[in-house]
């Protein structure tokens, strides 16, 4: 049987084996898919160990996406613009391909499982860590009018945007792409979509947001899902938006490890259907 882990520091919560069984289940694919903790520094021992073992994959999450970048000696072209991946296969000639099927799946959900459209949409990204810039070239991908990072620390995501000008200029020239200071963020008008994408609720805080952020229908997306996503989408929805949580996106995202790792795609909408129902009780 293949085998595939998904690596974190914590990793006990982690959604994904339940989502590969599923997938696994569905395709009649013969593959065993595990978490494995992982103590901070010994990563690439990890990584090493699972090449040396026959492992065909992983997947690799929070904190070790960056470290993955620097590890794997090929990166697809999504991996090499956000400087990070989460799915890295063992199997090719080169020893490790990374892969970041984050943004694909971000921009999957929002499309054609909430049925919204993001081209010459306006869209607002909060955030501009390592989430915010695995996201971002799959949402220029969409085409929006406008795409504004606004981020605490302001300097971030003027430099998260200077590292897409040339993918702009090549891929979206018709999208404004700029960074907004936090407390400018509603200056340039409101939004069609607001993602958030910053660890605020990690750490127990709300995010401080301006009034009138939301043009009519808008919709609110937090990367995260369960209690993390539940005050900015609250507070969304109380101000008009409707609100969606990231569950959708861990779903699609994974379904292109998947297909990365084994050629085949998954059918979503059942799994995330039974993730949904197996949250709620
Ligand atoms: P990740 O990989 O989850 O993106 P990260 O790279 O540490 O983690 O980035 C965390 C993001 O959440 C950053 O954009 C951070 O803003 P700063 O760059 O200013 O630190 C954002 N963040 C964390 N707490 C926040 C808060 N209370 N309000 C607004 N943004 C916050």
């Amino acid at each position: 049987m293949d085998k595939y882990y998904v690596l974190g520091n914590p990793i006990s919560h982690s959604k994904s084996p339940r989502i590969h069984g599923l997938f696994a289940q569905q395709t009649g694919q013969k593959i065993n898919y595990e978490s494995q903790l992982v103590r901070p520094g010994d990563f690439e021992n990890v990584l090493r160990d699972l090449q040396a073992r026959g492992v065909k994959g992983c997947n690799v999450t929070v904190p070790f996406k960056e470290q993955a970048y620097t590890w794997c000696p090929q990166k697809t072209p999504r991996a090499k613009w956000a400087q990070a991946g989460n799915t890295i296969r063992f199997d090719t000639e080169a020893g490790a391909l990374l892969e970041n099927t984050d943004g694909t799946g971000l921009v999957r959900d929002v499309l054609q499982n909430a049925g919204f459209t993001l081209q010459d949409k306006r869209i607002l990204l909060l955030g501009a860590g390592g989430a915010a810039a695995g996201v971002l070239g799959p949402l220029l991908d969409t085409q929006p009018a406008a795409l504004a990072i606004a981020n605490r620390t302001s300097e971030r995501a003027v430099r998260l945007v200077a590292s897409h000008r040339a993918y702009v200029n090549a891929l979206a020239p018709n999208t404004r792409l700029e960074a907004l200071p936090w407390a400018e963020m509603a200056t340039v008008g409101a939004f069609d979509v607001v993602i958030n994408a910053t660890a605020a609720s990690l750490g127990g805080e709300d995010l401080a947001l301006p009034e009138h952020l939301f043009l009519p229908g808008a919709l609110a997306y937090d990367m995260m899902y369960g209690p993390p996503a539940a005050g900015f989408l609250d507070w969304a929805r109380g101000h008009g938006a409707e609100g969606r949580d990231g569950l959708g996106m861990l779903v699609e995202q994974a379904a292109e490890s998947f297909y990365f790792w084994r050629g085949l795609r998954p059918d979503t909408a059942p799994v995330l259907q039974t993730l949904r129902a197996e949250l709620s009780v």
